[in-house]
């Protein structure tokens, strides 16, 4: 069992231990079967295949609600205060996640207008959708506005339009704002992902909330009722998150000496997950109870009330819910230096490998009890040698045409950032749970691939 596909299946020794999804290889569900073969959500992910076609993303709806249900409660438990969780949907923002994570109580961070649009017609409650971004059009201030969603000011231009849109629109009740600012902390993690130090685009940097705070108290258009920071993304430390809630703390204090009541801190999200054996990021309860109890600790210290504690997660929630499932096409041996196999997808479904380095584990779904028994680089379908899914993968021996192969830990940042490249259409996505599986997101076509395409009449074949 160490050494085939079985070893990456979750709590192999103890099903009763309730470990986060983001300390797992594998969705929660996933199991194997009397024939060898994978099992997610009760549904044979070749199977699946057959049915949905390939390349497929598989969704586990019951390893999505379980690390919902895991930040809501630790909150719950760990912080005295008021609480809430938002999913940070640059992860993977779509109708049905938007709509799953708010059946779980959860708020959404969004940070664009599209990805608020998405929200609001998945039906999510505009009092919990958040708008971020270091760029708002105004048309995105607007749509956020209009519905009554919180706007996290990043800098003097968002603070500037709001005031302006604010005397446009009736009634004038004030819009709520958070202030999003650079906490001048470093973590460790790929310098792409990092946001907290101080050379960062995003929020304003601590030298000017004085300012900031002074301006929002004079503002009775705006409700400046929160501040928000974020540190960067798959990070494993608990150390700096705790540094973070004594900076926001801090901060609190400060906005209060201009007569501003925060009542919302936001902590950002940030937690990390496990792609191979080698990550060991902490379970998703330790990272809520080390944030809550600091931050609690620093606002008693400084005789602040507690404000509301949000958090806004976005790879520990659907990252280890979902897998890839590729088929196995040629192999193409180079004695004493590599063997490839070539997989139907690539960079253009995930293209993280290609831009963070990013390492992902990857099993063979119809032969998982197989020893592993070779090396191999599965590499992508596109045209670019740098288009490899996974280097020097193990697996069984002698892959065959038809063989499904699964990379594991792909719900964050896969679709969300997966694009054409090559003319491929997007895979289709699959929820799956207690034995059955729906669509989520449609194949793309090839008509959908030229629906934005325009051909001038001087251009078409039929013209003179
Ligand atoms: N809040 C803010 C303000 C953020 O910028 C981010 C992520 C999050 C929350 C969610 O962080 P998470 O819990 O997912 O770590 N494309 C990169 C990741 C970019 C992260 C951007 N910000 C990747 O594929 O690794």
């Amino acid at each position: 069992m160490e050494n085939s596909g079985l070893q990456y299946l979750p709590n192999p020794t103890d099903p009763q231990l309730e470990r986060s999804p983001n300390q797992e290889l594998l969705p929660l569900t996933a199991r194997v079967n009397s024939q060898n073969r994978l099992e997610i959500g009760g549904c044979d992910v070749a199977q699946l295949v057959d049915q949905f076609g390939s390349p497929l993303y598989i969704l586990d709806e019951t390893t999505v609600r379980t690390a919902c249900r895991q930040y809501r409660d630790a909150l719950k438990k760990y912080y005295p205060g008021e609480s809430l969780v938002l999913y940070a949907s640059k992860a993977w923002n779509c109708l049905a996640l938007c709509a799953l994570v708010a059946s779980e109580g959860l708020g959404i961070d969004v940070v664009s207008g599209g990805e608020l649009y998405t929200a609001l017609e998945a039906g999510v409650s505009p009092d919990r959708l958040y708008l971020h971004g270091n760029y708002k059009s105004r048309s995105e201030l607007q749509l956020a506005i209009e519905n009554g969603c919180t706007v996290v000011a990043d800098n003097w231009l968002d603070l500037n339009n709001l005031v302006e849109l604010s005397s446009e629109r009736s009634p004038k009740a004030p819009i709520p704002v958070m202030v999003r600012f650079t906490p001048g902390i470093e973590c460790h993690t790929h310098e792409y992902i990092r946001t907290g130090h101080l050379d960062s685009k995003f929020g304003f940097d601590p030298n000017q909330l004085d300012e900031v705070f002074s301006f929002l108290a004079g503002q009775p258009s705006l409700s400046g009722n929160g501040i928000h920071a974020h540190i960067g993304s798959q990070i494993f430390e608990l150390q700096p998150h705790q540094d973070l809630a004594a900076v926001l703390a801090e901060t609190v204090g400060k906005a209060s000496q201009y007569g501003l009541n925060i009542t919302e801190v936001n902590v950002g999200g940030g937690l990390g997950i496990r792609y191979t054996e080698a990550d060991d990021p902490p379970s998703i309860e330790a990272w809520v109870s080390a944030i809550a109890k600091s931050l609690a600790d620093a606002c008693r210290g400084k005789n602040l009330p507690l404000p509301k504690l949000l958090c806004e997660p976005g790879r520990s929630i659907v990252g280890p819910a979902c897998v890839t499932a590729y088929t196995v096409g040629p192999r193409k041996e180079i004695p004493d230096l590599r063997t490839y196999i070539s997989v139907d997808g690539g960079m253009s479904d995930n293209p993280r490998p290609i831009t963070y380095q990013s390492v992902y584990r990857v099993v063979v779904a119809n032969r998982m009890a197989d020893p592993l028994a070779e090396t191999v680089t599965v590499a992508g379908k596109h045209c670019e040698s740098g288009d490899i899914v996974v280097k020097d993968a193990r697996l069984p021996a002698n892959c065959r045409v038809g063989d499904i192969l699964v990379v594991m830990g792909t719900g964050a940042y896969n679709y969300s950032m997966a694009s054409n490249y090559n003319r491929l259409p997007r895979p289709s996505a699959v929820l799956v749970g207690d034995g059955e599986s729906h669509i989520i997101l449609e194949r793309e076509t090839y008509s959908d691939l030229i629906r934005q395409d325009r051909l001038p009449n001087q251009l078409r074949p039929d013209s003179p």
